[in-house]
């Protein structure tokens, strides 16, 4: 029997305008209904879903075959579009005004029971999802979100093509170049003892490339980093990587804001306003703070130092005695928090290392219900309402602290109280550059200065005098793309001599040598004709499920990997023979222990 599975249409795309044509669909069962003389598919395809109506009058030997049918079956089918009757149009899928009268029907494959049903929406534990990642991926929103970004990659290609850039493969095995993660390391057979690192971005050679004189490079770039993951976190994640040469800040920021409107109305038919805000770190950090800030809504950290000056509060003189701030948030309109609630909040600011969270409320009638209100004389408090903007009704939320606690605490508290009262709009979407990173920040643990960004990033040239005296006070010429509150791209002008190339790593703890060990060939390659160069990489997957709107990197990526780093349907990272360790000069201490 010949095989009919050559289609003519796809199934979602049919409308009335195909009324009276013979068609050839195929594709997997998404419903059978049996009406006794009369049964009824569904039959969907990458396209979406059209209804089949098997008669026992009119399909012949096929109504025995559609008795068969189960869910999930991949059929083909042969038959004419009809219009449906009036009443039995149905106005929720586009295809919904005719149905498919079947001649004949085919099963080219049976298909066990699914796990879950193959439709939007379902509501299953995400590991089994991912242990049957191909069903999930079957479900019509999952193939939205890769199409996605298969939309996405294809505008970002077209867009660059045309501003000139050139896509360029760098090495996956290859020398580590640091981002801040763990290395993954592969072993290598024919040099015993040695490895190389999969790279964390392509960072190091998108820069040799500008010393090759390519100017304009771009790549849909995998990186791979060790850290610890989280929603927004893959092991291995994507980068859209690009670099360019002879340019300033302003002009990659110019580019960056092209490309993503170019993007979001290639795709989402979005028109966005350009150029996009822009806000130096320190002046995200006080206001929001936080180095990515979300700007769908307002609820600003208001610094209360100098109003509460002169208190009788002990907490909030001692922390300014040392240097520390006192900052609140305004959370307008509910000074009817429950006593239950606020008490939960003195917990949740905890995590960020707040000692205690103080609160006023302005009660309806104007006056004040606080835990702290007795330490303030009423002029204090009129200094305190005037600096919060508090009016009858309004909750302000106090963090005193060392200057990062109260930004993490107060960030993070402003972050949460706006998701609580429904203040984000989800169809907003809020742009901004925060620029001027500082170029080191301190690692307490480490006990040296590590690059905030990193250490390829051009000091800004007015700071170049501190970099050995005073590394805290050094500014980079760092940029960070934000949308509603999640980082989405970052980068910089580099550094393109070797002398000061040399004098970051140093501030960084590394010696002459370790520096020459570890990125003399960038430090060489410097010294033959590098141009000014700088750039930047969006990452690829957070872009798409803010583009998706959903709350997982892991929703937009075909194959990905869990918390713990594996991957539920093939069980990667697996157990390997131990022949092959000993060809790649490698034992597994772990293996070791259970011998
Ligand atoms: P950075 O480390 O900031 O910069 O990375 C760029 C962007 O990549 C995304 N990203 C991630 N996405 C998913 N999972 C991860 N584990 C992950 N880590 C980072 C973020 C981030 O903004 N070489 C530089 C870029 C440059 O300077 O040009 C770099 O890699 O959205
Ligand atoms: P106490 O006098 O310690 O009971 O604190 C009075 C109020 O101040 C309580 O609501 C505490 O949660 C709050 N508080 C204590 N320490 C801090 C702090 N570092 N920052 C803000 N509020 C604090």
């Amino acid at each position: 029997m010949g095989k009919c599975f050559k289609r003519s249409h796809h199934c979602g795309l049919l409308t009335a305008a195909e009324a009276g044509q013979q068609v050839t669909l195929s594709g997997w069962v998404a419903k059978r209904r049996d009406h006794g003389g009369l049964i009824f598919i569904d039959l969907r395809d990458r396209s979406g879903i059209v209804q089949i109506v098997i008669d026992t009058e009119t399909a012949g030997d096929s109504f025995k075959i559609a008795e068969d049918v189960r869910n999930e079956f991949v059929v083909s089918v042969e038959g004419c579009v009809r219009l449906r009757t009036e009443e039995t149009i149905n106005r929720n899928i586009p295809t919904g005004e005719i149905e498919i009268e079947a001649s004949s029907l085919e099963i080219l494959n049976t298909a066990k029971t699914p796990p879950f049903y193959i439709q939007d929406g379902v509501d299953v534990d995400e590991n089994v999802r991912l242990r049957y990642r191909y069903l999930d991926l079957r479900r019509p929103e999952m193939q939205k979100n890769l199409i996605l970004r298969h939309k996405v990659t294809k505008l970002m290609r077209d867009f660059l093509d045309n501003c000139s850039f050139v896509e360029i493969e760098t090495p996956m095995l290859t020398k580590s170049t640091p981002e801040g993660a763990r290395d993954y390391l592969v072993p290598s057979r024919v040099n015993p003892g040695k490895f190389y690192a999969l790279p964390q971005s392509p960072q190091i050679f998108k820069q040799l490339l500008m010393v090759s004189g390519m100017e304009r490079y771009f790549q849909i770039a995998r990186c791979f980093r060790d850290e610890d993951l989280r929603a927004d976190r893959q092991p291995e994640f994507t980068q859209l990587d690009m670099e360019m040469s002879f340019v300033e800040a302003e002009d990659v920021m110019e580019m960056m804001e092209g490309l993503i409107s170019y993007v979001f109305k290639g795709a989402l038919d979005r028109d966005l306003e350009m150029p996009f805000k822009r806000l130096t770190w320190d002046e995200a950090m006080d206001r929001y703070g936080s180095d990515k800030p979300d700007l769908r809504f307002d609820m600003e950290l208001v610094d209360m130092s100098e109003a509460v000056k002169g208190s009788d509060f002990k907490v909030f003189n001692a922390v300014l005695e040392s240097a520390g701030q006192v900052k609140a948030i305004n959370v307008k309109g509910y000074g009817s928090i429950a006593r239950r609630e606020l008490d939960g909040l003195v917990e949740f600011v905890s995590i960020y290392g707040a000692k205690g969270l103080a609160w006023i409320i302005v009660n309806e009638d104007g006056s004040i219900k606080s835990p702290i209100a007795k330490f303030f004389s009423d002029d204090q408090m009129k200094a305190i309402l005037s600096a919060g903007a508090a009016v009858p009704g309004d909750l302000l939320l106090f963090v005193a602290d060392k200057k990062a606690v109260v930004a993490q605490a107060l960030g993070a508290l402003r972050l949460e109280m706006a998701k609580r009262l429904g203040l984000i709009d989800e169809d907003k979407l809020a742009f901004a550059w925060v620029v001027d990173f500082p170029m080191f920040e301190y690692d307490d643990e480490e006990k040296r200065f590590v690059a905030m960004h990193h250490p390829f990033t051009s000091p800004r040239e007015e700071d170049l005098q501190y970099l050995e005296s005073d590394p805290g006070r050094v500014y980079a010429k760092a940029y960070d793309m934000v949308l509603n509150g999640t980082e989405i791209g970052g980068g910089s002008i580099r550094i393109h001599r070797r002398d000061v190339q040399k004098e970051v790593f140093a501030a960084i703890g590394l010696t002459d040598e370790q520096a020459r060990e570890k990125f003399g060939f960038l430090m060489d390659a410097f010294e033959f004709g590098a141009p000014p160069h700088g750039g930047l990489a969006f990452g690829l997957d957070r872009l798409i499920m803010i583009m998706a709107k959903r709350p997982s990197i892991r929703d937009v990526i075909a194959f990905p990997k869990t918390q713990s780093a594996s991957c539920l349907m093939s069980q990667a990272p697996n157990d390997v023979e131990e022949k092959q360790l000993r060809e790649l000069h490698i034992r597994s201490t772990v293996v070791k222990k259970e011998n």
